[in-house]
Order: C-alpha cells, then structure tokens, then sequence
C-alpha cells in the first residue's frame, strides 16, 4: 500500500489509514487487479493508470457557491471588510477541484469591485482536475446555485453546458501544489479551504492549519467548511468571527 501511495505521490503518512485503505481496496476492483503488488507495477509503467487512480483518491466533489449561506457571509461581511483593510486583495483557494470555487470568489469580487484586480491563487494536487478549471466548462448541477442573475452576466450556455465568463477566467491563476508537501505562498488576505482535508490525520491537519497561519497576513481571515472542524482555534492563532470564518490574531 505504501509503494501505490508513493506512486500517487500523496504522503500515506498524513492519511487516515482506513480511508486510504478502503479506498484503495476499491481501485482494485474497479481497476480490476488482482493484488495490490500487480496494481502497482502497472502503475508505476502506466501513467493514465496512475492519473486514474489520483481521480479516485482525491475526491473531486465541488459546484458553484457551495453551501450558499457562506457565500452570502463572505459577500456581506467578510470580503467587504477585507476590502476595506488593503487595495488588492490576495486570496488562495486550496483544493479548488475543477474552479468552481475560486470562480465562485472571483463573481463575488467583481460584483463589489469590478474595478479592481485582486489576485485569486486556485490550486489542487490532482493535474486533471485542474484541467477542468481552466477549461471553465460546467454541467446545470455544478451552476446550480448560482442566482439567475449572476447565471447569467458571468456564464455563456451553450447546449447543456455552462462556459464562464472569460473575464472571470482572467482573475484566478490555477497550480499544481500539494498541501502536504509543498511550500506554501504568504501574504494572503483571505485563505478557502473546503472539503479537502476529509482523509487527513489530526496531526497532518495540525500542521496545515499551521502554515496557513504563516501564510496569512496579520488580520487575514481562513474560510474552512465542515470537514476541516478547528476546535482549538485560539491555540493556532485564530479567532472565530463567524460560523466557518477565523481571522488570523495580530501577532
Ligand atoms: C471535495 S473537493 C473540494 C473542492 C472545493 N474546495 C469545495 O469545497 O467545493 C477536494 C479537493 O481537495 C483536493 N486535495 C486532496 N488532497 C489534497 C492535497 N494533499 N493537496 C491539495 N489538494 C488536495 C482534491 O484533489 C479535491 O479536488
């Protein structure tokens, strides 16, 4: 199992163990092999074998301002007073699968700032998802929380597709970066990361939550959903100012 991992280039280490074995008990039979030994030399011969397997770890559920409610936090209170601090802002959406959330920021700052450039950072460990995001091409049930009225001024519907906005497009940059491993950029303003670390051990989520300290400026807020749980929040440095929003304490 750890030489598959290592394959896939996630750190086993920082994965609860069950989860990652279930998983992979399933890979094997979807991808019909008999034993994981015979999975792996594929694997490590086969390089769509082994994208196919990234697809089924890291799994890729997302859709447009998902769970709506925090969405209308972060366009009433959250972004607006963030705006209020800085001229730019610069914000990372960790795990943004195939776009829909960094887009799904990008709207919202448009919507209060069409005049300003902010720099929004989508990045995800799995290539082909990533894909995804920069085709900017979405299905009804992806948009299907998007108002009407946005739905229509940011995406183009053709057949049964939504495209988004060039415009939109141009304000998220999108990389390949692993949580777990990769350094991480600083100065960031606003930190999303949502329904990413659902396999991650206690203590690899510690350390996540530790760099996303660094990486926040002082009085930079983190955005978590409901499988990245903080519970001692004060302890990291943060402080919880609404449901799922923790601003970074001034050191
Ligand atoms: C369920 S999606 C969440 C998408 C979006 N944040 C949302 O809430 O709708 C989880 C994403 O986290 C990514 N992911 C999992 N492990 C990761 C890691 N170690 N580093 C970066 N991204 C990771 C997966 O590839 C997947 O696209």
């Amino acid at each position: 199992m750890a030489k598959i991992m290592k394959a896939s280039g996630l750190d086993l280490s920082c994965y609860k163990k069950k989860q990652v074995q279930r998983r992979l008990s399933a890979a094997l039979a979807k991808f019909r092999h008999a034993n994981l030994y015979d999975y792996w030399r594929t694997l490590k011969e086969d390089p769509i074998m082994l994208s196919e397997l990234m697809d089924f770890l890291t799994i890729n559920v997302s859709n447009f301002f998902r769970n709506i409610g925090r969405f209308d936090d972060l366009q009433t209170n959250i972004l607006p007073e963030l705006i209020g601090t800085r001229k730019t802002l610069r914000i990372w959406s960790v795990g943004c699968s195939g776009g829909q959330e960094p887009y799904s920021i990008a709207i919202i700052l448009n919507e209060l700032t069409p005049e300003i450039r902010h720099y929004i950072l989508g990045t995800d460990v799995n290539r082909t998802i990533l894909q995804v995001a920069r085709d900017g091409i979405y299905t009804e049930d992806d948009v299907k929380e998007v108002k009407p009225l946005l739905l229509a001024k940011y995406f183009v519907k053709q057949g049964d597709e939504f495209r988004v906005r060039r415009s939109i497009k141009q304000m998220v940059t999108f990389e390949t970066h692993n949580l777990l491993s990769d350094p991480y950029e600083t100065n960031f303003d606003l930190i999303v990361c949502r329904n990413v670390m659902i396999y991650f051990t206690d203590e690899a989520k510690s350390n996540v939550f530790k760099g996303f300290y660094q990486s926040l400026r002082p009085g930079g807020v983190l955005f978590i959903g409901g499988t990245e749980t903080l519970m001692t929040a004060s302890a990291y440095g943060f402080q919880l100012i609404s449901p799922f929003f923790y601003r970074k304490v001034y050191e």
